[in-house]
């Protein structure tokens, strides 16, 4: 089928063409979209090249499906002309995520709500996936009450210009900067523009965004995000309180056979996850697993993984791959 990637140029499309073909998705032709800055330059999937086209040119091309990673400026204007067109949207951006008419899909967790009818799904917030991956199988032993979690984010997670901001730090070379302060040798816990409750808006979007994919007002959330100067992938510390009582070797066997976790949990080998070992892995993995001894029913985790592959490309192909397999594109 034909697939168009919006936003083929950035760090999420890149991946997304590289996850599309990896996967065997049954492409028959790409429609590379950008924004008109790009429109004629080359993209390559599977050895053949694409020349980039414009928006209105995506729609003509009458792609199956258009997976967008172009912004949420971007998504709010063109993903309903997509849509309109006939055309199945899957959105990376924030724009459509907490629109109740929209599904908000983790494919491990809730793909099953999604029907032929759903013109325009939004894919969550990097943060978000990784953490509802590791703990929805928790949460249906257990149920969770209460998250608690820090977050150790690195610079992919903004974009192209943040990379070339960490770079050229390390080389003392003058650039853009992405963000206000010097990120490399430094952290900075903010990601996001600051709400009127002293949160940042990445902060709110893994409290909301936990509770639309888990189907579950009552998990209460709360989070700390902090940009770190690493090039890829995302570590999270999380404390969750249950409302029952766990076992350490039974929380150990539920995520080890859950779908999409990977168990790398051994202190005595100081065996624990890491971005450097998640770098351009699917899955999540999970680790530092320990009862919190200052309250009951409480586990901490460590959680990490690749956040422009599960937190974004690997995610969206997920979910065209669902509605595939389901018949409904
Ligand atoms: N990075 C992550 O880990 C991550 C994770 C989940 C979701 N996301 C979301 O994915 C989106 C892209 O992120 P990124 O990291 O890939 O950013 P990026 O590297 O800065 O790339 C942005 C892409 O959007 C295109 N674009 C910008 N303005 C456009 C316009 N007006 N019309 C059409 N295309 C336009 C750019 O095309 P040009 O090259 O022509 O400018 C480029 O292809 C954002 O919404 C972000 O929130 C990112």
């Amino acid at each position: 089928m034909k697939v168009a990637v919006v936003g083929a140029t950035g760090l999420v499309g890149t991946k997304m063409l590289q996850v599309l073909a990896e996967r065997n998705f049954p492409v028959t032709e790409i429609v590379p979209v950008a924004s008109e800055r790009s429109v004629g330059k080359e993209v390559e999937f599977k050895g053949v090249k694409y020349k980039i086209v414009s928006m209105a040119d995506g729609i003509a091309a009458k792609p199956a499906v258009a997976i967008f990673s172009a912004g949420g400026s971007t998504s709010l204007e063109w993903a309903p002309k997509f849509a309109e067109a006939g055309i199945t949207v899957i959105d990376n951006s924030s724009a459509w995520r907490m629109d109740p008419t929209k599904k908000l899909v983790v494919p491990e967790i809730n793909a099953d709500a999604l029907t032929a009818e759903d013109k325009i799904i939004a894919n969550p917030n990097c943060s978000t996936i990784q953490m509802v991956v590791a703990l929805n199988p928790l949460h249906q032993k257990y149920n969770i009450k209460r998250v608690v979690v820090s977050t150790y984010q690195s610079v992919t997670g903004t974009g192209k210009k943040a990379v070339d901001q960490l770079f050229n730090e390390r080389k003392g070379a003058e650039g853009e900067m992405a963000y206000k302060y010097q990120i490399d040798l430094n952290v900075i816990p903010q990601i996001d523009v600051f709400l009127d409750n002293g949160y940042t808006k990445e902060e709110m979007k893994m409290v909301k965004e936990t509770n639309k994919i888990m189907r579950d007002d009552s998990i209460r959330v709360t989070a700390t995000t902090v940009r770190i100067p690493v090039v890829g992938g995302h570590s999270e510390s999380v404390n969750v309180e249950f409302s029952k009582d766990f076992d350490l070797e039974e929380v150990k066997e539920i995520l080890r056979n859950a779908p999409g976790v990977v168990l790398q949990d051994d202190t005595a080998s100081q065996t624990y996850p890491m971005p450097l070992w998640a770098h351009e892995k699917d899955e999540v993995f999970v680790g530092r697993l320990r009862r919190d001894e200052s309250q009951p029913n409480t586990l901490n985790m460590w959680i990490v993984s690749d956040n422009l592959r599960k937190g974004a490309a690997t995610n969206a192909v997920q979910i065209a791959e669902y509605l595939q397999g389901k018949g409904l594109l």
